[in-house]
């Protein structure tokens, strides 16, 4: 029965290596269906550690690409650590070393976290590269050709000990709704009313401890309500997986698209934008244009062009992103 059992494990080997070999054609692709397929996972924040949830999307991102690099598709997988903002700008400062210093070893971390779990990027690059910085000049250029840029006046609270713009979730205080202590900055825990941190009663900054004041500057927004009809179009067009379509439908396409402010006055971590000395490119303007700047550093590298990526018609750019952030890559 040994006798009889080898030999079958061998007639297995071999009847297997045949049809796997069948598989192997049948999915090879033909050369007129060879695809051209670009993915990214959304780009993890400096500010802390890859944490599970990450590593479910990167996981399964990492998944989809491996099954279509064997297939025989030209795909290619980038990525890059999130790195601009208040919150990078205050840590380092609390840490005593620059940003950049900061974020050298945290992506290295991160890097290594991602490695460690298998996930296998053809490029991993961060957001304050002077790639990404490129890309980010070239995309303002255009908004600003095609006059989608406002100025405006911005109430925003301002720290007057820390010499900085404070965002929602750094001021906390009283709900002016249901008067419930020690509320964030936007919306009361107890009550569910959503505010301006202006609204609040006692203000106080997270970050020092003191009584902000109320300042003005002006902020650069973009006008994405004259995009609303092409938006409409695209998001209901079949290109994105239903869930996203619909939700973009009923949530955020039903009125009239509010002007985007995509700047922030200094002091900053940021690009500083060209055209406009002093103030900086908000982080959720240039996080998604890093996907590019990724991209870009890796052709530099490897002695391809941009625009096949990123500018072709046949070639396709996939998004792995949770349902959080829909909003933000539909702006992108
Ligand atoms: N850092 C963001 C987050 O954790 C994701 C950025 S994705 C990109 O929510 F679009 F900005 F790249
Ligand atoms: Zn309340």
């Amino acid at each position: 029965s040994q006798k009889k059992r080898k030999g079958s494990i061998a007639r297995r080997f071999r009847e297997n290596r045949a049809s796997f070999r069948f598989a192997a054609a049948r999915f090879r692709p033909t050369l007129g269906a060879m695809r051209r397929i670009l993915v990214t996972s959304a780009l993890p924040y400096i500010n802390g550690h890859i944490h599970l949830g990450y590593l479910v999307e990167a996981i399964q991102t990492d998944i989809w690409v491996r099954f279509q690099k064997l297939r025989g598709h030209d795909v290619r997988y980038f990525c890059a650590d999130d790195t601009h903002g208040t919150a990078t700008m205050l840590r380092a400062k609390s840490e005593g070393r620059t940003e950049a210093e900061l974020i050298a070893a945290v992506s290295a971390d991160h890097q290594q976290d991602l490695a460690g779990f298998g996930i296998s990027f053809d490029h991993f690059s961060n957001t304050d590269s002077d790639a990404s910085r490129e890309v980010c000049h070239d995309i303002w250029k255009a908004l600003r050709a095609a006059d989608m840029i406002v100025e405006k006046d911005v109430e925003q609270l301002f720290d007057t000990q820390e010499g900085i713009f404070l965002a929602d979730r750094f001021v906390r205080g009283t709900c002016p709704n249901c008067k419930t202590p020690d509320q964030p900055g936007d919306n009361c825990s107890k009550c569910d009313a959503t505010y301006t941190p202006a609204d609040l009663i006692d203000p106080v900054s997270v970050v020092s401890g003191t009584r902000p004041e109320v300042r003005n500057a002006v902020h650069l927004l973009v006008n994405i309500e004259k995009l609303h009809a092409f938006l409409d179009e695209w998001t209901q067009s079949g290109t994105l997986p239903s869930e996203s379509a619909n939700y973009l439908k009923n949530f955020f396409l039903t009125e009239p698209l509010r002007d985007w402010d995509v700047s922030r006055p200094a002091p900053y971590f940021g690009f500083e934008i060209p055209d406009s000395p002093g103030n900086y490119w908000y982080v959720w303007f240039d996080a998604p244009i890093g996907y590019i700047g990724s991209t870009s550093e890796w052709c530099a590298a490897n002695g391809q062009s941009l625009d096949d990526w990123w500018k072709n018609d046949h070639a396709e750019i996939h998004h792995f992103i949770g349902k959080d952030i829909v909003y933000f890559h539909t702006l992108f």
